[in-house]
């Protein structure tokens, strides 16, 4: 894989806090790269370091190779886009796109060309002679990303760029920056706090976690093979049922079954740990539901607190003699009732379990070693 950018041992030290803490990633030519995590974990900070608006208190940032962590933002020809993007009122839609190229002293004979590529990429052409003042929430967005693209920049680097927009031109917009990334490949890193968003976005997903790198990923990768207790919990919707059990010489009792755990040194003196399992992953014996792969299974009778009609499925919640947890159920024939009683089984394929003493996945630990 080429790599448009290497960050090598990047940490940013503010008073009192470390917002970004020893972080090493590479982002390939041409990659959408999805940084998540919830609010204060340090994404602002890490794009503002790779824009050059932030200096990094260690480490370094290579691109292509080139030493750029002195850089200044100008030089580096990355293009920002940030959740409050900030338009010329006075100007129309074409003098906002075509406003950097006049503060350089681009020939006009250039913007033309250029401003009816973007305009035509993200379906604005109507629109270069009205003021902002007259235009959507999600048209005006569209224009920001105009002036941002036609720089022809290196990286795009977007913060939270949908999150003021409702949730219809959040779709709009999305499918717009999709199209305008299957079109033109520049790398890009893009940050969100919202995972569904990042799913769907994304080659590959990094998590962050108090400036701290949790995993970085093809979303199939993480939502299947979670390194981790946090990214088990952060990644999925809705979020993975975990439970924190009593654990002896590497055997784990789920109810009334043993389950081993990978046979690692680490797990044999382990006493406790936490068994994860995705809400799509419990059957209900009263559904229509195929169980799928039978395989090895585990049995839980439980009591339905209450149901969510989502509209396809019922997010149902049951009280179980692990504890409280949530799956889906099809809408179809009766609908669940509160104070149901419910078989539950799940497969032992689809269970994650977590060391009670480092939160670490245990099946990926034996797998490393
Ligand atoms: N200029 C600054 N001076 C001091 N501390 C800062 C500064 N900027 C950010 N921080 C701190 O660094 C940490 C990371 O902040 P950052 O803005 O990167 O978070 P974020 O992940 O973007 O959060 P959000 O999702 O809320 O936007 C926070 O604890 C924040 O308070
Ligand atoms: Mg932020």
């Amino acid at each position: 894989m080429m790599s448009s950018l290497r960050l090598e041992n990047i940490s940013k030290q503010f008073e009192g806090s470390m917002a970004v803490n020893n972080l090493s990633l590479e982002i390939a030519d041409g990659e959408f790269l999805v940084l998540v995590g919830p609010s204060g974990c340090g994404k602002s900070t890490l794009l503002r370091l790779l824009a050059g608006l932030e200096q990094v208190t260690e480490g370094r940032i290579l691109q292509a190779g080139t030493d750029i962590t002195a850089l200044e933002p100008r030089e580096r020809n990355f293009s920002m886009i940030f959740q409050n993007y900030a338009l010329f009122p006075h100007m129309t839609v074409e003098q906002n796109i075509t406003f950097g190229m006049r503060m350089r002293n681009e020939p006009k004979s250039k913007h033309r060309a250029r401003v009816d590529r973007v305009a035509d990429l993200l379906q604005l052409g109507e629109l270069l002679n009205r003021k902002p003042g007259k235009l959507s929430g999600g048209q005006r967005q569209r224009v920001a990303m105009a002036r941002a693209i036609v720089r022809d920049p290196k990286l795009f680097l977007m913060d939270e760029p949908l999150s003021n927009l409702d949730a219809r031109l959040r779709t709009e917009v999305r499918d717009g920056i999709m199209t305008l990334h299957q079109q033109l490949k520049t790398s890009t890193v893009y940050v969100t706090h919202d995972q569904m968003e990042a799913m769907t976005m994304a080659d590959r997903i990094a998590v962050l976690n108090k400036g701290h790198l949790q995993q970085i990923g093809a979303p199939q990768t993480l939502y299947a093979h979670p390194a981790n207790l946090f990214v088990a919990g952060f990644i999925g919707t809705p979020a993975m049922n975990i439970f924190k059990l009593p654990c002896r010489d590497g055997v784990v009792m789920v109810g009334n079954q043993a389950v081993n755990l990978p046979d690692t040194a680490h797990a044999r003196q382990l006493t406790e740990v936490y068994l994860g399992i995705r809400p799509e992953h419990i059957d209900d014996s009263s559904a229509y539901r195929d169980p799928g792969n039978p395989g090895e299974r585990l049995h839980l009778e439980a009591s339905l607190t209450y149901c969510e009609l989502l509209g396809a499925d019922y997010l149902n919640h049951a009280q179980s003699p692990l504890g409280a947890l949530r799956y889906l159920r099809e809408n179809r024939g009766n609908a669940p009732q509160a104070n149901q009683q419910v078989s539950l089984s799940f497969s032992l394929h689809d269970i994650h379990l977590f060391s009670g003493q480092n939160q670490q996945n245990l099946h990926r630990e034996s797998q490393n070693a």
